[in-house]
């Protein structure tokens, strides 16, 4: 399951991908967790040390290995170079898997021990100046987008993602490539036009937009979020002491964590279980060749002097499709 957080900077997109993470990892299910948001601090708030968050191998700088890796002896795709963010899979392509090893997991992701069970982080490296609103090549989230569309996920394996809401991940397909996506949003204006900002690119697209209120502080907060929402207002938290303790380098066992905020996580994970026989891995196809279409058209030929579209295997449909046997 591919699961999205996205907000408005400071909402706490990256507390509550780290409380989904830590919950999941709980259960013992198994979860990876990605960072991909301008500010990186998942590592962090999963419980690195700033040093060890810092040493984290950045997927943004092994893009030519990731390219590599993905493209396999796909005809379609001559090199690493013209391969872009939105090229899609084809005949011959690699795919990934969430539970396997392969040299794209070996050389970005690390596993981290939780205080209850762990998990596997990948991180897209710290954001620039240059990387902001950018479309094209270099942009940070495209070795994220370029993982998302060859990865063949199941039911019971979660991929979080910590991101922005910004006009990055609408140019690029990014923020269709969720199971499901939750917006988080305090119960203030800014925060409710960010969603329905999201809400009107994601509904084209059918993407369905889940909102978590986050730091509602009484019924006053609830009646507002779930005036302006309605529907697609999923589940409200308020303050967090388990959270404020962990800011404070105090981190207490999950198991303390308070009985609302355990319920809020709850809930999200039953709405991501929800999602998975809305599924539909042609549509899910579909839409990288749009986007890869599209991208190719308004950047990608020029860049790399090719023509991109050649790169669409018309007869391929990413699926989940069992492992290889052992033999
Ligand atoms: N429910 C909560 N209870 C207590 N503190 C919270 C809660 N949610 C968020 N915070 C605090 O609010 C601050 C901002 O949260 P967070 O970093 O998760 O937001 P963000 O959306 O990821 O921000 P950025 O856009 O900077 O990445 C952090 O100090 C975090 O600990
Ligand atoms: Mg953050």
């Amino acid at each position: 399951m591919k699961i999205a957080f996205v907000g408005k900077g400071g909402s706490g997109k990256t507390t509550l991908s780290s409380l989904f993470v830590r919950y999941l990892a709980a259960w013992r299910v198994p979860v990876t967790a990605v960072d991909a948001d301008i500010n990186q601090h998942l590592g962090v708030a999963l419980g690195l040390a700033e040093e060890e968050a810092a040493a984290l191998p950045a997927l943004g700088a092994r893009l030519p290995l990731i390219k590599d890796y993905l493209r396999g002896d796909n005809p379609r795709i001559l090199s690493a170079e013209t391969m872009i963010k939105t090229t899609p899979p084809g005949a011959g392509s690699r795919l990934l898997r969430l539970s396997e090893e392969n040299p794209v997991f070996a050389a970005c992701a690390r596993t981290v021990r939780l205080s209850e069970g762990s998990a596997r982080l990948l991180v897209t490296g710290p954001f620039t100046a240059d990387d902001l609103g950018v479309a094209c090549y270099h942009s940070k989230t495209g070795a994220v987008e370029l993982c998302l569309n060859h990865l063949v996920d199941g039911r019971d394996e979660y991929l979080v993602v910590d991101m922005t809401a910004g006009s990055d991940s609408f140019a690029s397909g990014l923020f269709t490539r969720f199971d499901v996506t939750f917006l988080v949003t305090e119960p203030t204006r800014k925060g409710v036009s960010v969603y329905r900002q999201y809400r009107s690119y994601a509904r084209d697209f059918g993407v369905r937009v889940q909102v978590v209120g986050n730091k509602v502080q009484g019924p006053e907060d609830e009646a507002f979020l779930r005036a302006e929402i309605g529907d697609d207002l999923l589940v409200t938290l308020g303050h967090s002491d388990w959270v404020r303790a962990l800011e404070r380098g105090d981190e207490r066992p999950f198991a303390s964590l308070e009985p609302a905020t355990a319920t809020a996580l709850r809930a999200m994970r039953l709405a991501s279980d929800a999602a998975y026989p809305e599924r539909d891995w042609e549509r899910y196809t579909q839409q990288m060749v749009h986007f890869h279409l599209k991208n190719a058209a308004s950047w990608g030929n020029d860049r790399t002097g090719a023509d991109l579209a050649a790169q669409v295997d018309p007869g391929f449909v990413l699926r989940e499709t069992p492992s290889p046997q052992p033999a």
